[in-house]
């Protein structure tokens, strides 16, 4: 933990949001076209910053080297930071170190993924592949970090720029949270790039957006036996069959149509042999929800029907919804007023033809942590370029970047703080 200077004043929001005023008359004369011409002058140095995280990925919660490079370039940048947070994270600031505070957050960690793109700056990591784009998040975030700070005397306040790390799987953001990152915080925004959005464009979603989700395991255990004696044995085959059918139900039959939910089963193991019933069966899968409570709910019906079911059929059941290794991610629910802000920013920056209203996905995003304990919102930055091979989706091997999206992210996470704190000031 380093010691960040956290400004301790903690508005009610109520005040915060009727203070915000229109973008319009708050910002007559910001110059978007100068931000994004410095932004594209960045742009090799941008590029070159996200091919060498491209070409050493590391898994989550060892971005040992990540964390090394974003450092150095924060030290040659002369942007203040601290360090650890969450063990490789780390947190610069740039303003004036008074409040208001605003964060802008960007993802360090990578894929446990083959690459199988053959370009040259491929993974030279085998087995290991920033397969999501967060090597690109985390060059546009020092892309702002460096015109934030070329932009210092502009600002009105406080800009925090979050390096996270595992947002994999890992929860790295609720690591973050624990370690201080969100003290004094009053708002934050993150982005992600999108094979679906053109590069230029971009989308948000207010309210409820990306899933909550876990992942579960079961066993369900009964008496081996010979298959032609059924009577004298306990088959957990049959039993297992109708828990997982029975938790179909769950959904269709026990959740709002107008909510959304999954529940995907995705492997049964059990029995090696054509004239024995096993002893267990195990299986598992996936529970996602667009609320946090929905997936709660769900969590505790499939624990009691696949125990009941199992009860039916006289077997034992064991559920683990897989905390430890897999920890459970609250729903991403963006806020209606940054939602607004991100689009009036978007249009002033890209166009108003570039920036539209983006849709509910039922992926997770540890970005739901932060958003638990302060307003905020992430948003689609599009990287879909056909000319550039960028047209795969996320956790694909074929996964690649339109680097084009390197200084339009800069640019984006600039002027959305810079005008935050605009507008909290006028
Ligand atoms: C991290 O950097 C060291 C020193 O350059 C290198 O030996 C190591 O392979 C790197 N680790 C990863 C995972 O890229
Ligand atoms: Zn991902
Ligand atoms: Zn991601």
């Amino acid at each position: 933990m380093g010691s960040l200077p956290h400004p301790d004043l903690h508005l009610p929001l109520l005040i915060l949001f009727l203070s915000l005023t229109p973008l319009a008359s708050s910002t007559p004369d910001y110059d978007a076209e100068e931000l994004l011409r410095s932004a594209n002058e960045d742009k090799e140095w941008l590029v070159s910053v996200r091919r060498r995280i491209h070409e050493h990925p590391e898994l989550r919660f060892q971005e040992h080297n990540t964390s090394a490079l974003i450092r150095a370039q924060l030290e040659r940048l002369g942007v203040p930071y601290s360090f650890p947070y969450a063990g490789t994270g780390v947190v610069a600031q740039v303003g004036s170190g008074e409040p208001p505070v605003v964060a802008l957050r960007a993802d360090m960690d990578a894929l446990p993924l083959q690459e199988l793109v053959d370009w040259e700056h491929k993974s030279k990591n085998d087995g290991v592949m920033h397969g999501c784009g967060h090597d690109a998040h985390v060059a546009m975030l020092l892309g702002a970090a460096k015109l934030l700070n070329q932009r210092q005397s502009k600002l009105k306040g406080t800009v925090r720029l979050i390096f996270q790390p595992a947002e994999e799987g890992g929860a790295g953001a609720s690591h973050m949270i624990k370690d201080g990152v969100l003290d004094g915080v009053e708002a934050i925004f993150g982005m992600h790039v999108d094979y679906q959005v053109p590069t230029g464009s971009i989308e948000s979603h207010p309210g409820p957006t990306q899933a909550a989700v876990c992942f579960f395991e079961a066993k369900i255990e009964g008496k081996a036996g010979e298959a032609a004696k059924p009577h004298l044995n306990v088959d957990p085959l049959v039993a297992a069959s109708f828990a997982i059918l029975s938790m179909q139900q769950l959904i269709s039959r026990e959740d709002d149509p107008l909510h959304s939910q999954v529940l995907s089963v995705t492997y049964v193991k059990g029995g090696s042999s054509f004239d024995e019933t096993p002893p267990f069966v195990e299986f598992g899968g996936t529970l996602r929800s667009i609320t946090t409570e929905g997936l709660h709910r769900l969590q505790r019906r499939v624990k009691e029907v696949v125990e009941g079911q199992a009860a039916v059929h006289q077997c034992k059941a064991f559920t683990n919804m897989l905390e430890e290794d897999f920890p459970f991610y609250p729903a991403v629910v963006n806020d209606a007023g940054l939602h607004d802000h991100v689009q009036q920013v978007g249009a002033l920056l890209l166009g108003r033809d570039k920036v539209k209203t983006g849709k509910k996905i039922m992926a997770g995003e540890d970005f739901a942590f932060y958003q638990q304990l302060v307003p905020g919102i992430i948003f689609a930055t599009g990287m879909k370029n056909e000319r550039a091979g960028s047209v795969y989706p996320a956790h694909s091997p074929h996964f690649f970047i339109d680097e084009d999206v390197l200084p339009i992210g800069a640019a984006l996470h600039t002027a959305i703080a810079e005008l935050y704190l605009n507008q909290r000031s006028s």
